[in-house]
């Protein structure tokens, strides 16, 4: 029935809040993490293992069409996987349907926030696994080239025709649907209500990144003013390294340095870097940053480092950051392992073309990134914490060319990118009643709306203080997430009642 690797999947539950990836394509050096691969700014397992451990809620299958832009596209049916909860149900509630994201669904169902909104609101819970993601593949065909049809555009019309049939099937016409979805699905929910308003009454986004973009600074730049809230000291010592090395890179000295080719040696590392070779040198300060410092919950990352960053001796700021990194137990004794930009792009393409890749997400988010939204870290010029233009997007946007072959050149991948923000208008959405929540200290919130200036005031912002990616779908743990919750739950009450929603 199916290919091999498809048969082959145990029950993957990862949260899809915890699959909300930067796009990194690079792994990390850190050598206690020998059994992970890092891409896109998410850990994946190598063995394909799920994060979670299966939920209680069984799956149910979904004969869902293969391409709803063609009018014959209805007619091949694919098995989509779906999740329903009725034990807060009272008859005439409404259905809150969560859109999965770019990882398997499985955790969705039985977990988070969302259960206590439903209960409020005796709703029935709703989840719809994201096509091709988890097991919710459409074509046996194990190829990269059956990822022509995963789009957002596909996902949400899926959402549709689920809507429509699981209303009528299960009697539920009259009844009112609230989409949900946090990161990527967070973008789909707020898409929902504004592509098919009449599907859904209302939307809570939770760290969509509405708008997407090649090269991603802010991602960095919110990291940066992390490391500046929690310790300042740590905030200049990373400084100082990065803007040594920059200088270097441009010529000037630095201190006693005059050269690039000092770096590696006061960094105590001993891969081979070519400072004059630009795909070389922007992966090397990818990977100098963004493998020790991007996390889509950076704060408790931050203060690891800085303990040890303010800890360590040394004579000149590269120094300091060498031995900090040896601490990290990154570097010394030749233990990091030495890759061209070349080599690192092999690995990640070998791990996303591979049964385990697919099973992760990392594959269709991939394919997702290249066709749709880009999300390319970038150093961040505005703080320059990690140099002011040390690396672009392109270290991660060249590999869509390896992949999807050479029509993905970066200009294409922006064209694309043009045309997502064209068709969903980016952050001028053009909706009504959608609950538009983020994070202060999310690294993806500068993509997302976060100040109620922003977006018509037919919608809902909500911006918490020090919140990072995706918080406010789980249990509260500091003040102004119980506030913020309160308000995203009284909200959908109001636009639930709301006859302009
Ligand atoms: C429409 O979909 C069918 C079934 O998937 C496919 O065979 C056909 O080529 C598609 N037509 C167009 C014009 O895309
Ligand atoms: C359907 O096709 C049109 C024209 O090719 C395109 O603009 C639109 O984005 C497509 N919609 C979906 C859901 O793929
Ligand atoms: C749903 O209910 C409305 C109003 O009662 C009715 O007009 C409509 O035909 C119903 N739709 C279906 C699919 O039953
Ligand atoms: C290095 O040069 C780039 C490009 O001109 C500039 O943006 C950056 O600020 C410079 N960095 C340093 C540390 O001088
Ligand atoms: C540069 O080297 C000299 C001589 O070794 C030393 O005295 C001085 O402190 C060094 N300066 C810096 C900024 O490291
Ligand atoms: C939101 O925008 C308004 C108007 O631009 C500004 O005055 C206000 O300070 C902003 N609020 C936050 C929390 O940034
Ligand atoms: C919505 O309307 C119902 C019925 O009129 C009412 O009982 C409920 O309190 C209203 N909820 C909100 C949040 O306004």
């Amino acid at each position: 029935m199916a290919n091999s690797w498809k048969i082959s999947l145990l029950l993957l539950v990862v949260s899809v809040i915890s699959s909300s990836f930067a796009s990194v394509p690079f792994i990390n050096n850190d050598e206690s993490r020998d059994d992970m691969i890092f891409i896109f700014g998410k850990w994946f397992h190598k063995n394909g293992l799920p994060i979670l451990p299966a939920q209680a809620t069984r799956p149910q299958i979904f004969q869902q069409c293969l391409d709803h832009n063609n009018s014959s596209g209805c007619q091949t049916k694919w098995n989509q996987r779906y999740w329903v909860r009725e034990d807060y149900y009272a008859a005439g509630g409404p259905i809150f349907f969560q859109f999965g994201g770019e990882g398997p669904a499985d955790a969705l169902i039985d977990n988070y926030y969302w259960h206590a909104y439903a209960q409020e609101y005796n709703a029935m819970l709703v989840v719809l696994e994201h096509r091709f993601y988890g097991e919710s593949w459409p074509s046996n065909d194990d190829s990269m080239e059956v990822l022509q049809t995963l789009t957002s555009q596909n996902a949400l019309a899926d959402a549709a025709y689920f809507i429509d049939e699981f209303t009528a099937s299960q009697g539920l016409n009259g009844s009112d649907w609230v989409a949900f979805g946090g990161s990527y699905a967070g973008n789909l929910a707020a898409w929902m209500k504004q592509k098919y308003p009449n599907h859904v009454k209302t939307a809570v986004a939770s760290s969509g990144p509405l708008l997407a973009v090649y090269d991603f600074p802010g991602y960095l730049e919110t990291v940066s003013e992390v490391v500046k809230a929690l310790d300042t000291v740590c905030y200049d010592k990373v400084y100082d390294a990065f803007n040594c090395m920059e200088s270097l890179v441009n010529g000037s000295n630095c201190g006693n340095y005059s050269t690039v080719s000092e770096i590696i040696p006061a960094l105590r590392q001993c891969s081979s870097v070519d400072f004059s070779d630009l795909l070389d040198r922007e992966t090397f300060f990818n990977i100098l940053a963004m493998g020790r410092w991007a996390d889509n919950w950076p704060s408790a990352g931050v203060r690891r480092n800085c303990a040890v960053i303010t800890s360590v001796s040394g004579s000149d700021p590269l120094s300091i950051y060498g031995n900090f990194l040896v601490e990290m137990g990154q570097g010394g004794n030749c233990k990091v392992r030495a890759k061209s930009a070349i080599q690192e792009n092999e690995e990640i393409l070998k791990f996303i073309r591979s049964k385990e890749g697919k099973q992760s997400g990392a594959a269709g988010w991939f394919w997702q990134t290249c066709y749709e939204f880009g999300y390319y870290m970038s150093a961040d010029p505005k703080n320059g914490l990690f140099g002011y233009s040390t690396f672009s997007g392109w270290p991660y946007g060249i590999s869509c060319g390896y992949e999807f072959g050479s029509m993905f050149t970066k200009e294409y991948t922006e064209e694309r990118i043009a045309m997502t923000n064209e068709y969903y208008k980016g952050k001028e959405i053009d909706s009504k009643c959608v609950i538009l929540v983020n994070g202060e200290w999310d690294p993806w919130h500068t993509l997302g709306i976060n100040n109620a200036s922003e977006t018509s005031s037919d919608n809902t912002v909500v911006y918490v203080p020090r919140a990072e990616h995706c918080d406010d779908m789980l249990n509260p743990k500091t003040e102004d997430m119980r506030e913020a919750q309160a308000l995203i739950q009284r909200q959908i009450g109001i636009y639930l009642n709301d006859s302009k929603c």
